[in-house]
Formats: C-alpha cells, structure tokens, sequence
C-alpha cells in the first residue's frame, strides 16, 4: 500500500487538529472535514483508506451518514466512529452496518488520540492483508489455468506427435522409392521438412509445459532465447513483427529452474508484439558485465507513458482489455528475476518503444 490516506470528519476544531497532527505524524496523508456537507465532498472526489467520523455533529447519528457513504462509495474503506463517553448505542449500531470499531472520546485520564492511533493502524493492517490476500487468489487462478493451460497443451503435442511420426515415415518410404529426378521429389522433401519442423515445435511446447520441480540447473540464457523463438517466430511474422538476436555475450549460463529464463524472455517478447499492432522490431542483445550476463529486449512499439512505469510491475496493471492481458506478465517476470538474484529494469519513450534490460548472475 502506498502511504495511507486518511480522512478526519469531527466539527470539534480541537478533536479535529489533534486528530489530524496525531495521524500527519506517522507520515500518512490527512484530510479533514467539519461538517457532513464537507465530508461528503471529500468522500466523493477523492479515495481513502481509512475514516475517522465523529457520531454526532450538526444532528444526531450523521456519522451513520458518512460511514454508510463512505462503504458505498468504496466498500474497502474501513471506518472508525469517535463516540462521547457513556453513549454507546450508536457506536453498536455503526459496528453493525461495518465500521471496523468505535473510539470513546473524553474518558477521564485515558490518551483517546493514543487508543485511536492504535485502532486506525490495526484497521490498515486489516485492510493490507486483505488487498494481499484478493492479489493471492487471483494469482492463483491465474495460475491454475496457466497449469491446466500447459496440461492441455502436452496432452494435444503427444496425440499430435504420432501422426506426425507416420507423415515422417511414409515420407521417407516415398524418398526411397523415387528417383531424385522425379517430379514429385521436391514437393515429398517439403512435406518431410514441414513435418520435422512441428516434431521440432512440438519438443518445445512439451519441453515449456513440463511441470518446474523447482530444481535449479545450468542454463542458457541464449539458448533459451532461441528456444522460444521457435515458439513464437511463426506468429510474430504475421504480425508483421520482425525479431533479431544480437548475442556478444560470452558467458550466459545461469543457475535457474528450466522454464523460469523461458517465461521472463516469453512474456516480454508477447508484450513486445502486443504493442506493436501494425508491426515493428524486436532486438534482443546479449553481453557481460561484473558476472551478470544482460539480455536487453528493445522494441519500436507505442511505449509506456511516464505516469505507468513505476506501476508496469505491480500485480494486475494493466492497460490491455480483460481476455487480453491479466496485468501478470511483468510481476512474474520481477519475480522469477528477483528469485535469480536478478534485476530488471524498464526504459521507454512513447510513440518510440520500450526496453527491458534483465540482468543475471552468471556461474
Ligand atoms: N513492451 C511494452 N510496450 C508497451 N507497454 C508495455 C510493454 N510491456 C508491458 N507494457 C505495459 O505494461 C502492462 C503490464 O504488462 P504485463 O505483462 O504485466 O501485463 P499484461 O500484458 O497487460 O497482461 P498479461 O501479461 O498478464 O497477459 C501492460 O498492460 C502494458 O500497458
Ligand atoms: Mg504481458
């Protein structure tokens, strides 16, 4: 959570100050409102994690009003109610409808704005935790469907696999029985070389569909680049998206689990071609620097407006439409970099293109 953003709603200009200077203390953004009026506006034009309504300003019971506002309005708020000493039955009530909990003010030798402090941080704790927990879930719907994704997608590159083992071999018969002069020489070749390309993309789907035990290997960064560009060559041609290596690195073995290099080089090569609609370049460059190899993936697509950057990694930003983008790609890819002792950062230019450069630790 970025830094809480508080709103104090009391018409007690001293409750209100000491309130305001109390939470302005911890570094938390605080807004203040005296009247229900006011409190309304503020609720309306702007988002706060937290709200601290006294129960009775102008009439009675108004901090009902403002709590029932402030969970219609954003049903994540959580609301804290100040109630005078000894007068309990609204405070209850508020509790019913959902305020998170209710403060007595003026309780002789007792530090109210303390007792508040400590209930206001325990409800963004509440609040965090719950936010957390939403981000989890989602994830692992997310993936869940990526694995029954990959069951799928091996199950169909094995039934795919044996037929096209016979298209191999009654191939090779027709070769054998056919003099290279033969009218049909070339086209039986083309055949053979088509179905040796699938039996080839083939070994690539199953090889990124196999489960991750979780074990860490040697692994080839180039190699790996290459591996999903069987994968995905095919498709960026029709996007009219061109790809090129550019490979100066010499030392490019990191310590990883199989997929985990794939899937960082895959989800950016995706984004790549997804903002680059009517096609482009991708330039993919590898070199060394103090024991990391650095993969640079640059693109001529429409770019990252500077408001986005910092956001571009979170879970679930995302600009694409539902179906299209679930806003996951980048956050993973931060993740398995991250696991790996890694870096990766992001530069871009609207209308010009984006770069991501990925550094890794080297064996
Ligand atoms: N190469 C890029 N060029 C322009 N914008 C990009 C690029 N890569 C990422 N972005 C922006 O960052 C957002 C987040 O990317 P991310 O890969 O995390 O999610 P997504 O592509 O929207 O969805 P998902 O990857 O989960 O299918 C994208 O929606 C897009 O706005
Ligand atoms: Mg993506």
């Amino acid at each position: 959570m970025t830094e809480p953003r508080i709103l104090v709603v009391d018409d007690e200009d001293v409750v209100r100050d000491n309130v305001q200077w109390v939470m302005h203390h911890q570094g938390w953004s605080v807004d203040t409102a005296s009247s229900e009026a006011e409190a309304r506006d503020r609720l309306q034009s702007a988002n706060y994690d937290a709200v601290i309504a006294d129960m009775k300003m102008d009439r009675d019971a108004s901090g009902i009003e403002i709590l029932k506002l402030a969970k219609e309005l954003s049903p994540a708020v959580e609301v804290i109610i100040l109630t005078a000493y000894g007068n309990l039955q609204n405070a209850a009530r508020a509790m019913e409808l959902g305020a998170y909990s209710y403060v007595e003010k003026n309780v002789p030798n007792v530090d109210v704005y303390q007792i508040l402090l400590l209930k206001v941080k325990q409800a963004l704790e509440k609040k965090r935790l719950e936010e957390e927990n939403r981000c989890l879930q989602a994830r692992l719907i997310n993936v869940e469907r990526q694995a029954t994704l990959g069951v799928l997608s091996s199950a169909i590159a094995h039934d795919v696999h044996n037929p096209l083992t016979g298209v191999l071999g009654y191939a090779d018969l027709v070769l054998e029985s056919i003099d290279e002069n033969s009218p049909i020489y070339r086209d039986v070749l083309m055949i053979q070389e088509g179905a040796l390309r699938c039996k080839e993309i083939l070994r690539h789907i199953l090889d990124f569909a196999r489960p991750d035990e979780g074990e860490t290997m040697p692994v080839d960064v180039q190699s790996s680049v290459d591996r999903v560009m069987v994968l995905l060559q095919r498709a960026a041609m029709q996007k009219k998206v061109d790809i090129a290596c550019d490979f100066t690195a010499t030392s490019t073995i990191v310590m990883a689990s199989p997929n985990q290099v794939s899937q960082v080089i895959m989800n950016l090569i995706v984004n790549a071609c997804q903002a680059m609609p009517d096609g482009g370049r991708v330039r993919i460059h590898t070199s060394n620097r103090n024991g990391s190899v650095i993969l640079r993936l640059s693109d001529t697509g429409k770019g990252i407006p500077q408001e986005s950057i910092a956001r571009v990694f979170d879970p679930f930003f995302s600009t694409k439409s539902r179906g299209e983008g679930t806003g996951l790609g980048l956050y993973i890819c931060k993740d398995i970099v991250t696991q790996l002792d890694g870096t990766i950062e992001v530069e871009s230019e609207v209308g010009k293109g984006t770069t991501f450069t990925i550094a890794l630790p080297t064996v």
